[in-house]
């Protein structure tokens, strides 16, 4: 399951933040294994925000967990030296993240636009623990976790494909290569009429594809 994955990678912290919490299970975990001592549950939706207040009343009545109505972590008058953002696409993930300094420690998990998370913590000098995709069901995940600080290089393709990705190839990324080159090989030879442009583009991406399991298999 996705949440389990995620939570797998929740370490101790001091004050936690669940950014765009939800159904806040991931405050849960935290608290039900004394992950840590105070959290912070953020969503720009009230709604959604109710959701995770019901799950966490003692801890909020405690004054131990704090919800907060806002976009990201604006308004969050503390430092959270661990931060989880999930469920979020990438460049809304960056922009949460640029507004103020990295956290110690962070685990994400972009549904779309993984590259740009990737190019941003670099660029911004987090040092990167674990970059990979798994799988839950018919769908792929990407996730990252790492340091605020620490520096780190990539090259284009890890910024593109995810490092440990590349690294130890996970089945999960090898699925997911697989699924692209069957969509790919579908739309440019069973797909019917396209510019000769598009038709250009996607087989350069079923080109780079095939090159990279190609490369893992032949590591394998
Ligand atoms: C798909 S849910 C993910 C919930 C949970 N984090 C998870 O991974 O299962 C996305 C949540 O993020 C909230 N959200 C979207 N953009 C946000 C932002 N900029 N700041 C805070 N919350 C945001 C939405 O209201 C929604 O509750």
């Amino acid at each position: 399951m996705r949440i389990d994955e995620i939570c797998a990678r929740l370490t101790k912290a001091t004050v936690f933040a669940d950014v765009g919490c939800d159904h806040g299970l991931c405050t849960r975990y935290m608290f039900d294994r004394s992950l840590c001592e105070r959290a912070y549950l953020t969503d720009v939706s009230k709604k959604c925000l109710e959701k995770a207040e019901a799950l966490m009343k003692e801890e909020i009545a405690s004054g131990r967990c704090i919800p907060v109505v806002t976009d990201g972590l604006d308004g969050v008058g503390e430092e959270c030296d661990l931060v989880l953002i999930a469920g979020m696409g990438g460049e809304e993930i960056v922009s949460i993240l640029s507004r103020r300094p990295l956290p110690k420690r962070f685990v994400l998990q972009p549904m779309k636009n993984s590259e740009k998370v990737r190019r941003f913590l670099v660029g911004a000098g987090a040092r990167i623990e674990e970059d990979v995709t798994f799988r839950d069901g018919k769908i792929f995940y990407d996730l990252l976790t790492g340091w605020g600080e620490g520096g780190d290089e990539y090259t284009d393709y890890e910024f593109r494909y995810g490092r440990d990705n590349l690294k130890s190839s996970p089945a999960a990324f090898l699925e997911k290569l697989c699924a692209e080159r069957e969509k790919l090989r579908r739309r440019l030879f069973h797909g019917g009429q396209m510019k000769a442009e598009n038709r250009e583009l996607l087989l350069g991406k079923l080109y780079e594809t095939e090159m990279i399991l190609d490369a893992i298999e032949g590591d394998l």
